[in-house]
């Protein structure tokens, strides 16, 4: 039984903490998409752990995690996070792999993402500016450089033409300073003598994997909102978030897939520019940030917050199949005397029940909401269904109606034990 585990809204639900507790159940992790822009937050007995390459199994001894195809690799940003987790007591070697067609992001991604956010002005996307955009753009633009090239670092070989040509590029561009391709390579040339023991034929693993039994969880990064194709275009990342970029990110077929979880807030955040519907501007907005603590775990932005968003969610549940949401962070809305629940938009004279396609008619959309009383009880820290205050029990039931899918897991604390797995659900075949 392989699952899918993604972001059901605008990122940042909390899959790093799903993930790393429905590892024991799985002998693989695979992460398919994306890069470290993504953040992912777990907490092992009060030590905080943020993964942003290396996927949220690595906590667990014995587990293999591989890194796809479909993820573009900054060499710096991984070694730095394998130095980092060495520090904290693991080790990865020989269980961390990554794809060699997976593309690098190189030091001119870095500085072209910089670049075109202040060429946008007030029309930009807030990137994490860790180069994602401008990798994918050459790797789509068949001039990238990927893992595998580095077994051929000659001065006439194609990884330095490559090179030489995108250089070139950014120094036509950049104008004011030069970048060296020499310099490029010549990191590159060290940067392979560690990389060389972690690379691996992804897709190959996996179908072994496949044909032994041995579970496999995909790891999503981002969210379905931020998805290059589904998401609130332009104001997306430039890969696929949703269930359908694991089979292209990792050489699996769509059979593979046998489940998919979305996770999902009990409310909605947003880190970066783009619509946000349920947005909350006032004191209600802070009190989730703050509450919730919502700051981004790689840039450290504050994180835009808002009400539960239905629409948002039920096209989440359309666009990757979704058997069941993980929701998360319920202990948020403690104390919260009504909580609103956003079920359609209100645009112009329309009234819309589905996410519309043009990003400008979301942003002059405003939410329809229905109110559900909350609870004065602490849900932090509770691990069964029946423990939750009644209030929190109905809400959970409506936004499952109102979702369109159950909530199989609710996630009431960043540790690891405090969730509840209802046993009466298709969760339960996943622990
Ligand atoms: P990801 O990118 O989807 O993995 O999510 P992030 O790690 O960026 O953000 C989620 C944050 O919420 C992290 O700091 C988690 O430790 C925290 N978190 C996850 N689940 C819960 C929960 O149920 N309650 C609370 N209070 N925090 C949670
Ligand atoms: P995790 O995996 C939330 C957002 C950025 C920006 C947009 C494009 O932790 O959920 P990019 O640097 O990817 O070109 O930025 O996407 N973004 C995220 N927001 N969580 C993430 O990852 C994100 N990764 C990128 O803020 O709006
Ligand atoms: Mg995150």
């Amino acid at each position: 039984m392989n699952l899918c585990v993604l972001g059901a809204q605008w990122g940042d639900e909390g899959k790093g903490k799903i993930v790393d507790l429905l590892t024991p159940n799985f002998g693989v992790v695979a992460r398919y998409q994306g890069g470290h822009n993504a953040g992912h937050t777990v907490y092992v007995n009060g030590r905080k752990f943020v993964l942003h390459l290396i996927p949220s199994g690595i906590l667990h001894d014995g587990v293999t995690c591989l890194i796809g195809n479909g993820v573009v690799v900054d060499p710096h940003a991984l070694f730095a996070e394998v130095d980092k987790l060495a520090g904290m007591g693991f080790d990865v070697a020989g269980r961390l792999f990554v794809s060699d067609k997976a593309h690098l992001i190189l030091p001119y991604h870095r500085e072209l993402d910089i670049l075109s956010e202040a060429r946008r002005g007030e029309r930009k996307i807030g990137t994490t500016s860790r180069g994602i955009g401008p990798a994918y753009e050459d790797k789509i633009g068949r001039r990238g450089v990927r893992v595998g090239d580095l077994r051929d670092t000659s001065d006439n070989g194609p990884l330095v033409g490559a090179i030489r040509e995108n250089v070139d590029a950014r120094n036509r561009l950049v104008g004011n300073t030069e970048m060296k391709w020499q310099d490029v390579v010549a990191d590159l040339r060290v940067m392979w003598t560690r990389l060389e023991p972690f690379v691996a034929d992804v897709s190959l693993r996996l179908s072994q994997a496949f044909a032994t039994g041995t579970r496999v969880m995909f790891e999503g990064a981002q969210g379905t909102l931020l998805d290059i194709d589904h998401g609130t275009y332009p104001y997306v990342t430039s890969s696929n978030a949703v269930a359908g970029g694991a089979c292209t990110g990792l050489g699996i077929g769509p059979k593979a897939i046998n489940a998919v979880l979305g996770v999902a807030k009990a409310y909605t955040t947003r880190v970066g520019e783009g619509p946000l519907p349920t947005e909350l501007l006032g004191e209600m907005g802070q009190r989730l940030r703050d509450t919730g603590q919502e700051y981004g775990a790689s840039t450290g932005r504050p994180r835009r917050c808002g009400w539960y968003d239905a629409v948002a969610v039920r096209y989440a549940v359309r666009i990757n199949g979704l058997d069941a949401l993980a929701l998360t962070k319920l202990d948020v809305l403690d104390g919260i005397e009504t909580l609103e629940i956003c079920t359609a938009y209100k645009c112009g004279d329309e009234i819309l029940t589905e996410m519309p396609a043009d990003t400008a008619q979301l942003a002059a959309c405003t939410p329809i909401y229905e109110s559900m009383p909350g609870w004065t009880q602490p849900t932090r820290g509770v691990t069964r269904f029946s423990d939750l205050p009644a209030e929190a029990r109905a809400y959970i039931a409506r936004l499952e109606a109102v979702s369109g899918v159950p909530a199989a897991v609710v996630s009431t604390g960043s540790e690891r034990d405090h969730t509840i797995v209802r046993d009466d659900s298709v969760a339960a075949t996943w622990f």
